[in-house]
């Protein structure tokens, strides 16, 4: 069964640190947006889905009518989902909480980045450490059991006391997954080229995410606690939808993309375009995503050459193998892993 994925591109205030595919000025659009979404729909393969995911941008800055109108559409193929996710602003009220809950999301992620009121003025946050903290007691109070937060950290204001302060906010709440994100410095946001508000401290990360295992699991470098279906079907290399405009998709062996401009996508939805992966692009992506997460990946995959250098790694301790699966012991240094089985660096 395949995964499908909604982007919803507006949001109310724009994030500092983000280059996402996110508008705040195309709220008039908002109304159109769901005929385009509907349209594009309606062209996939009528199928089940193993999970559901509604992210973006800002999915909570829709009005709960575009949701109704959305469950209509997708209810004939959500039977047997196991799984839905929506993403949330923490400005988000209780009301909307309740209503989505009815509607059949089980699975609700709120973007906090942090509890410090000066952090998030620094990163643009539109919303207050206690308007967190509401967000997320009235989701629990609106039925909803499993609950993320988003963090961010490596970010220029980061040290101990601040990360711990944070931590202890979040555990003293009801979520049962957390987001650890190290800030990435992304072409096209308003931090593009400014490297000093990210801070370059490898024993701060390592102290942050040890701190947040005595609490939660790791199943994946930036993610703990109860699996989100959803992402672990993108690590799994499952085949997923991509609904919206800037959506991704992936059939057959190939990626699809939707158009990214809003006003383009409103315009033609089911215009895509197609990038075709090669085997070998596939199987990187298996071992980069594998060593990254509980995933792992098949040792049979490797060459020659690949399987000499994995075999240095399992001497040095850094990675295992588990019936014929290899897999990571330290997810945050996953990427270097890959690096030196793939290509010797
Ligand atoms: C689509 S947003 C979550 C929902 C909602 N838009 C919000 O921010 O409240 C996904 C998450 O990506 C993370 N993110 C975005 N840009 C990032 C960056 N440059 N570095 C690290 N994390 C980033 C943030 O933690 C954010 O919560
Ligand atoms: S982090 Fe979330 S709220 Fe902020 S601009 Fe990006 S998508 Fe929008």
């Amino acid at each position: 069964m395949r995964l499908l994925y909604i982007h919803i591109p507006f949001c109310d205030s724009k994030c500092f640190y983000c280059a996402f595919n996110s508008y705040t000025n195309l709220n008039h659009l908002k109304k159109k947006y769901f005929d385009a979404i509907k349209k594009q729909f309606q062209t996939i393969k009528k199928q089940n889905f193993y999970t559901v995911f509604i992210g973006g941008g800002t999915p909570s800055t829709m009005p709960i009518e575009f949701y109704e109108k959305l469950f209509k559409l997708l209810s004939p193929f959500t039977k047997n989902t196991k799984e839905i996710s929506i993403e949330a602003n923490p400005t988000t009220s209780y009301e909307w909480l309740k209503e989505i809950r009815n509607l059949g999301v089980n699975r609700i992620s709120f973007g906090v980045q942090s509890f410090n009121e000066k952090k998030l003025k620094f990163l643009n946050r539109n919303h207050s450490p206690s308007q967190a903290i509401r967000a997320i007691e009235n989701a629990k109070k609106a039925k909803f059991n499993n609950i993320n937060i988003d963090l961010i950290y490596s970010t220029a204001m980061d040290n101990k006391k601040l990360l711990e302060n944070d931590l202890k906010t979040a555990f003293s709440l009801p979520i049962t997954h957390l987001s650890a994100y190290s800030l990435s410095i992304e072409e096209g946001s308003k931090w593009e080229g400014d490297f000093l508000k990210r801070k370059e401290d490898e024993e701060l990360e390592v102290w942050f995410i040890e701190k947040i295992k005595e609490k939660l699991p790791q199943y994946e470098i930036s993610n703990f606690g109860k699996i989100c279906l959803h992402n672990l079907g993108y690590w799994e290399g499952r085949e997923y939808i991509g609904i919206g405009a800037g959506a991704v998709g992936y059939l057959n062996k190939k990626r699809y993309y939707t158009q990214k401009n809003v006003y383009e996508y409103l315009k033609t939805p089911t215009k895509l375009s197609v990038e075709k992966l090669s085997d070998e692009d596939i199987k990187k992506e298996k071992i980069f995503l594998g060593l990254r997460s509980i995933v792992g990946f098949d040792e049979g995959l490797l060459d020659k050459e690949e399987k000499k250098r994995a075999l240095i790694l399992m001497d040095e301790g850094k990675i295992y193998k588990k019936q014929n699966k290899i897999y990571s012991k330290d997810f945050l240094v996953a990427d270097r892993l890959s690096s030196f089985i793939l290509f010797g660096i």
